[in-house]
């Protein structure tokens, strides 16, 4: 071969495999532990299709619902360590990270309405705690609802006294530790993906969980009883890890903020009506006795339940609980 066409044929070949580097998609690995059919779920998949559309099909998003990547501990770690880039953990998942301030999102009734929550998540509180996150190696890039939590088990939960030494499951969040103890029950920190097996086999009694996640986990075919209790709350903070976030060229994290920003407006304006609809279906299930919590019921739950903030100030601060309680006051509601 003459040398001349013999440069021109190398020539060509980089051209090729630099095209190929070019074209081969960034890849975002999106983990989480609840179904598609969910809140969480679905704003995954939307933030799937914005994410795509918004940088032409140069970063790819790989969602895996359900804990089939990882179960609740293992993905903050895989998250930190890389092997996942994305998740959406609930907010009484970070006690374990060591940043225990986003339990205040736990405390019992801290949130009297949804817009008071909107102004914690998208004030200056929800940025604060975000700041936390980053000498963990993570960024938080936003919030999203879910919802208020009903309690479970397979006898009624009317009042304070029906959990005397019931095992509840809860999530690991010491907030959630003290609230099942303040009710008299023993709580059991366990993954999400276990929960359904427990109750089955009577390892755990009950659990709390928004009507969404009690539906699509099929729960409500081993709890006979659903209190309508709103007792607590129940968000996530979508999170990257923060190496590979820092690290994307910046017309491709522009064009992935814009995607988040889009996907959670949808997140969050489906978390109601996904409930409303998963209630629903539960009790067309007819599987388990719905109750509603009378006044008196109501006025039972909050006197056990709200020494609870004073108990966990240590924990999440003061200051903390007090501003929070400030934005409440602001829109003028308790
Ligand atoms: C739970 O573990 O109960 C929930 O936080 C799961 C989820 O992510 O909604």
């Amino acid at each position: 071969m003459k040398l001349k066409s013999l440069l021109f044929m190398l020539s060509a070949a980089a051209v090729v495999s630099t095209n190929a580097i070019a074209q081969t998609p960034i890849v975002i690995k999106f983990s989480h532990v609840v179904a598609n059919e969910t809140p969480k779920g679905k704003g995954a998949l939307r933030f799937q299709e914005l994410a795509e559309k918004e940088t032409k099909g140069r970063v790819k998003v790989e969602v895996y619902p359900n804990s089939t990547l990882y179960k609740d501990k293992e993905e903050m770690e895989a998250l930190q360590l890389g092997a996942v880039q994305m998740l959406a953990p609930s907010l009484a998942k970070f006690g374990p990270l060591g940043v225990k301030e986003f339990e205040v999102f736990d405390l019992p009734y801290i949130f009297p309405t949804k817009d008071v929550l909107y102004r914690v998540t998208e004030g200056p509180i929800g940025k604060s705690l975000f700041d936390k996150l980053s000498s963990k190696g993570i960024t938080g890039l936003a919030y999203w609802d879910n919802g208020f939590k009903v309690m479970s088990a397979n006898k009624p939960l009317h009042t304070p006294a029906d959990f005397k030494g019931l095992k509840m499951r809860i999530q690991s969040s010491k907030v959630l530790d003290a609230q099942m103890r303040a009710l008299g029950a023993n709580p059991q920190v366990m993954a999400f993906s276990e929960v359904y097996q427990a109750l089955q086999t009577g390892v755990v009694d009950g659990t709390e969980n928004p009507p969404s996640n009690l539906y699509t986990q099929k729960m409500h075919e081993v709890q006979k009883h659903v209190t309508l209790s709103d007792h607590g709350y129940l968000g996530y903070a979508v999170i990257v890890n923060k190496k590979f976030w820092d690290g994307l060229p910046a017309d491709i994290r522009t064009g992935l903020e814009k995607a988040m920003k889009d996907a959670t407006k949808y997140a969050n304006a489906i978390a109601k009506q996904e409930n409303d609809k998963a209630m629903e279906a539960v009790k067309a299930s007819g599987k388990t006795t719905i109750y509603a919590l009378s006044d008196k019921d109501k006025a039972e739950w909050r006197k056990a339940l709200l020494p609870v903030h004073k108990e966990m100030e240590d924990r999440i601060g003061k200051d903390l609980i007090n501003a929070v309680n400030k934005e409440a006051a602001a829109l003028g509601v308790k």
